[in-house]
Order: C-alpha cells, then structure tokens, then sequence
C-alpha cells in the first residue's frame, strides 16, 4: 500500500528534462487522448530510423491482434549501433562491463558494432536467416549483448532463457520455439563460483524433442572443462574470427517478431510472448528517455539480467537505441560484499539506477548489520535518478532507497509493467510527477490504463479492482508463440468483451489523485524475488515426482525479503512423515523443483498431509491454503470442507 508522503519532483530534476513539469505530462496525455494515433505516428517518426516510413499507424481490424506502422521497415541494430556511429557516437563508451571479479571492460559504439557485424556475418554463415529462432542462454556479459543485437541485424528471433532455468526448462523453451541454434558460454561466475551453462545446453539437447538445433555456439568465458560435440559446437571466437565487421542489416517490416521471451502463466506450461519490432523498439526508446530521462552523459545502470525483460528493454535495446552509455554487470549484489552496488555506483559515477525492491530489502538488512556496507560508506552523488521494478514496493524500503542511495535528492521512478507490455505502463516521470512512496503514480503517456469491475466498468477511485488497458499500445504482446488462442484467452478474455487488455493485477487509484497502486497478482501467479512463477508450474514439477507425490498444491505467502515466498503442500504416496525424515523428503522435493523448473522455483516451506482441503466436489480450497500458509488463525466458514482436521495437519511446518 502505499504512504501518505508527498516528494513533488526536485527543481533540479525539472529543470533540462525530456518532460519538465507536469503541464508538460498533462499535455503529452491530452495529446494522445485526442489524436491517439497521431500522437503514436509523431513520436515513432521522431524516435525511431525506418528504412521505409509507415504510413499506417495502428491496424485494429483482426483485434485483439493489433498490427502498428504494418506497412514501415527497419532493422533494430542499425537504430541502436549505426544510427550512434553515423552521429558521431562512435568513440563513445555504449557500454561499462564489470566480471564478477571487478575486472573492467569499456566497449563503443563503434566496438559493439564491428562485434555484431561479425557474429550476424557467422549465423548468416551458418544458414541462419529471418524468422528462424535462435535460443540465447548466457550469462549476463557485453557476447550477451551482442548475441541480442546478431540477431536483430539479420532478422532472426531471438528468445532469451535466464541462465538459472534448469535442462527441463531450456529443453521446453528450445521445442516450443523450434529454434535452430543455441548461443551460449562455457561457463558463468556469479558471487565467486564457476556455474554450467554449456553443459546444461547438452543436458537439454539430449533430452530430445530439440532436433530443429544445427549449431551450438559457445562464448568462452571462464575455459572451465565442457563436453564438445563435434559438427554441431563451435566457439565464438572460431565463427567470428575471419568475418567482416560490417553487416548489411536485414530490414524487417515493423511487426516481424523481434523476440520470443517465455514467462508464466496460471496454467502449466510457459508461454512463449511474443514482441514486435517497430512498436517495441519504440516504446523502448521513449521509455527510456521519458521515465529515465537519459541524456548524453548520464551513466546508465539497469541490475537486471538479460534473461528477464527489464533486461531485454533497459540494457540489449532502450538505452542503446538512444546512444547512451550502460553498464553491464556479470556478478551479484552480494560478492565480494553487501556493498558491490554501491561500490560500483562509486567507481563508475552512475547517473541513473534501476533495481528491484528485492535487491533492496536484502541490502537495508546487510547494511544494516554492518556499516562497512551501507551507502553511506561510499559517495554515491553521481546518482541523480533512482528506479524500482518487478514487484511493489513497501513504502518503508521506498524510504530507505531514496534517503540513503538517493541522498533525499534523487526521484524514484516505481515501474510497473510486465513481460507482455514491453515497457514500463504506469510510472513517474521523474521531473514532472510528484512521488507518493508504494505507489507507481500515473500511466505513461499515451498509455490508457483504467481500474474495472469483473463487468469491463470502470470503478470509482479508492474502490479495488482489475487492471486493464484500455487501447492497443505499440510495444504490446503481439501473440503467444504457436498459441493465439491462449493469447486471446489470457490478455482479451469473452467475460470482458474482448475489449480491454487484461494484465492480471488489481489496483485501486487515490480517491484524490487518481494514484494507481497494484495491489497485486488476481491470477495464480506468484512474484518471488520479482521473478514471475505460475503456481501450477511448480505444482506440475511436483506431482511429476511419482513415485513420491500423490498431490501437491502451491500458494504464495507474503515475504519480507523476497516479497512473495513459495508454499507448497504436499500429499505422498507413501505415510505423511515427521521429524528428520520430512525434512529430508522436502529436501529432496525442493532439489527436484530445482532440477525441473530452475533454483528459484524451489518452494521455501514444503509441509506434508494426508489430504489436502477440499471441497465435497473435489476442489482445492487454495484460500484456506493461503491463509494456513501466512500462520494466520482460520476465521473463514470451513463447512464446506470435506476433511476440515485437515487444516491443522498442514499448519505444521518442518
Ligand atoms: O504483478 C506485477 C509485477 O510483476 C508482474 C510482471 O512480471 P514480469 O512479466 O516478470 O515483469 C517484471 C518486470 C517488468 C506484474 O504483473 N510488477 C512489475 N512491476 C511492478 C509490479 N508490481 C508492482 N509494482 C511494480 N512496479
């Protein structure tokens, strides 16, 4: 929820800001509310380089799959590389590369073009073409980047997997796609430690079900032992080396799919999102520049890992295409010490900083602890704008950032948005918005989010309700990879007439300023960490434990560190164990999420019953589970319940 405090942006904020003031917010929404289209047109002719300038705007015929600029073409990588080379950006730093062992590298513009010419130039060597998929499975590096920029250039899809997803989980997401080839590195170091990717790249592929895959192209990174198969791997400096740093970029026409990025969903399986070129790039840009207000010298710093979205938008594309100068960050906030973050805002004067609420928590309590690591130990006043995404943020962490990172003077943009919006949906901007902790304000411009009842009708202000978007956006999911029907189910479902965007939180707006909060997920989706896990997912990874698990439900409980903290209640095959053997058999059960799903998807309470709640039809009574899970006292009507004895069985923890 958010507080009662006011921080109206700083003059200093205001003063030289791509939207100075909040008449200049004002206006930008009166603009787009009376000539939706136009407003969209003008800012994509400005932001954006075409090839073939549209002449189309937004085509709503085959609604809800809206097509935007259908008839322009462009190409991604030129608009982020070439454009800054050809405006004399080419000596500029595009991006600060910190290892996980402190070890710097600076890359230009001109650098990281040469670089993606020539590994475009390989994959076109290698029959790779437009429209084919290609699975990136890397850890966070500048060859990340690059690997991202490969694919735009030439035309290719590509679909990011977060280096922490398991074999089972690449293996899924290299069938669904149907990719040809997988770039991925030897091995990964986070926190002082060698992890697998390569190997967990074979493990996938001997899986099967991935036969579309020809080429397996590994980045050298740490020179760690990895099993070779000949004719199918090649290292990255191999099929670079010899190529030409110059790459004619394939134009595209503004809806050909840039990516693929698979997120959870409130059924099993992940759903492949997929995003355009134009309309995303668009948003990207404009985002960046509006709620980040990134100028020339600013030092650009998003935490976020390639594998998630915030990384695709706010590091591969958004601060590119506008000629800024980013970092990129291989190792975790943790290593060698709780003060990395800081350290490093320190050393390379970061202007802007862009993290999770999770990442903050964790901070307050190691800095708390000890001083050696608070901000107040390094000198943080290079920072003159502070961001926050991927989950609520609580009002007293809000405080905490902006005193002790923000020193009181910088404005927290709160972004909420999703994989399927491409870019932030409803933010500040930080030298026009006045700030209310906990709360994400108002909608970027041209956005038209509203709160509505289960009917599609707008409720008044300070009543809860759903989220929902009101008009297509340029940046918008454009489908579900293989799955329109999914699509339209998930995001445009009949009970709302088709209408409206559903995003799938609830929100209320201020009674006075029309303030959005999001009160949270309305489907089963969990955010732990600011990492999204659908419940059925992980239930699904359990129950495929036969010869252990009879049933298993999950639910979320809130956490004060992570957020959202996995709960899963589980009924064996065999006896409900006590004592050391439950804890040994949730052990095991937790490894096994572990293996199928990834490490984040592996549940922090696991407690065992002989049945779960259910209703006399079979149902499980997951808001029984919820409140069980949270150690509250059941105060709801159990009657319904078929098995009530139940309920205090499972409130006992391991
Ligand atoms: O519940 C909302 C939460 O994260 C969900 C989207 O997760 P994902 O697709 O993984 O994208 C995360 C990065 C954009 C949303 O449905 N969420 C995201 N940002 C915020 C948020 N909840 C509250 N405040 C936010 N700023």
């Amino acid at each position: 929820m958010s507080s009662s405090h006011l921080y109206p942006p700083p003059e200093a904020a205001v003063k030289g800001a791509y939207v100075s003031g909040i008449e200049a917010y004002n206006k930008l929404c009166a603009e787009a509310e009376a000539d939706y289209e136009g407003f969209w047109a003008r800012h994509a002719r400005d932001t954006v380089t075409w090839k073939k300038p549209f002449t189309k705007v937004l085509n709503e015929s085959g609604a809800p799959f809206f097509k935007w600029f259908e008839d322009g073409t462009l190409n991604v990588s030129y608009n982020c590389l070439d454009r800054n080379v050809e405006r004399g950006l080419g000596d500029k730093t595009a991006i600060i590369f910190e290892a996980d062992d402190g070890k710097v590298t600076k890359v230009s513009y001109k650098q990281l073009l040469a670089q993606t010419s020539q590994l475009a130039n390989a994959l076109k060597a290698r029959g790779i073409k437009k429209g084919d998929r290609v699975v990136i499975y890397m850890s966070m590096s500048v060859e990340g980047v690059v690997a991202m920029q490969a694919c735009a250039r030439i035309g290719a899809t590509h679909s990011v997997v977060f280096g922490g997803f398991s074999a089972q989980s690449l293996r899924d997401r290299i069938e669904d796609a149907g990719a040809v080839a997988v770039i991925t590195a030897d091995e990964q170091l986070r926190g002082g430690k060698q992890l697998p990717l390569k190997a967990i790249v074979d493990e996938a592929l001997a899986l099967g079900g991935c036969d579309s895959i020809k080429n397996v192209i590994v980045y050298k990174r740490t020179g760690g032992n990895i099993a070779w198969t000949a004719g199918r791997d090649e290292w990255l400096h191999d099929v670079v080396a010899g190529q030409s740093t110059t790459c004619e970029p394939e134009w595209v026409e503004a809806e050909h799919p840039l990516f693929l990025l698979y997120t959870s969903g409130s059924t099993g399986k992940p759903k492949g999102v997929q995003h355009s070129t134009g309309g995303y790039l668009l948003h990207a840009a404009l985002t960046t520049k509006w709620t980040f207000d990134l100028r020339p010298d600013d030092v650009f710093w998003c935490t976020a890992d390639i594998g998630w979205v915030t990384g695709h938008t706010y590091i591969a594309y958004g601060p590119l295409a506008l000629g800024g100068t980013e970092i990129v960050f291989e190792g975790v906030p943790t290593y060698p010490d709780a003060g990395r973050f800081w350290k490093m805002i320190q050393d390379h004067k970061v202007s802007i900083f862009y993290t999770a609420p999770t990442a903050i928590r964790s901070l307050i309590k190691a800095a708390e602890a000890n001083a050696a690591v608070h901000p107040k130990s390094y000198d943080l006043k290079s920072l003159r704008i502070l961001g926050s995404v991927g989950e609520p943020i609580n009002p007293a962490a809000w405080e905490w950032y902006h005193q002790h990172v923000g020193g009181g003077r910088c404005p927290i943009v709160d972004t909420f948005w999703q994989t399927e919006t491409g870019g932030h949906m409803i933010t500040p901007l930080p030298g026009a918005t006045t700030l209310v902790p906990g709360s994400c304000t108002l909608p970027f411009p041209g956005i038209m989010a509203a709160v509505v009842d289960e009917t599609g009708k707008e409720v008044p202000w300070g009543q809860g309700g759903i989220l929902v978007v009101k008009r297509p956006w340029p940046s918008m999911i454009r489908t579900i990879w293989g799955d329109p029907e999914r699509f339209k189910k998930s995001y445009y479902p009949e009970d709302f007439k088709g209408k409206y965007y559903l995003a799938g939180d609830g929100a209320i707006r201020d009674e006075k300023t029309g303030y959005f909060t999001i009160t949270g997920r309305i489907d089963d989706v969990l955010n732990v960490s600011g990492h999204r896990m659908g419940t059925m997912e992980i239930e699904s990874a359990l129950v495929a434990h036969t010869e252990l698990v009879a049933e298993a439900a999950v639910v979320g409980r809130p956490d004060d560190t992570t957020g959202e903290a996995i709960c899963a209640f589980v009924v064996l095959k065999r006896p409900r164990p006590t004592g050391d053997e439950a804890k040994r058999i949730a052990k095991e059960l937790r490894d096994w999420v572990g293996k199928e799903i990834g490490p984040i998807a592996k549940p922090k309470d696991i407690r065992f019953g002989d049945n779960l709640p259910k209703t006399r039809s079979g149902k499980i009574m997951r808001r029984l589970l919820r409140s069980v899970a949270k150690g509250e006292t059941i105060t709801q009507d159990t009657s319904t319940l078929e098995n009530p004895a139940i309920l205090d069985q499972l409130s006992q923890s391991n």
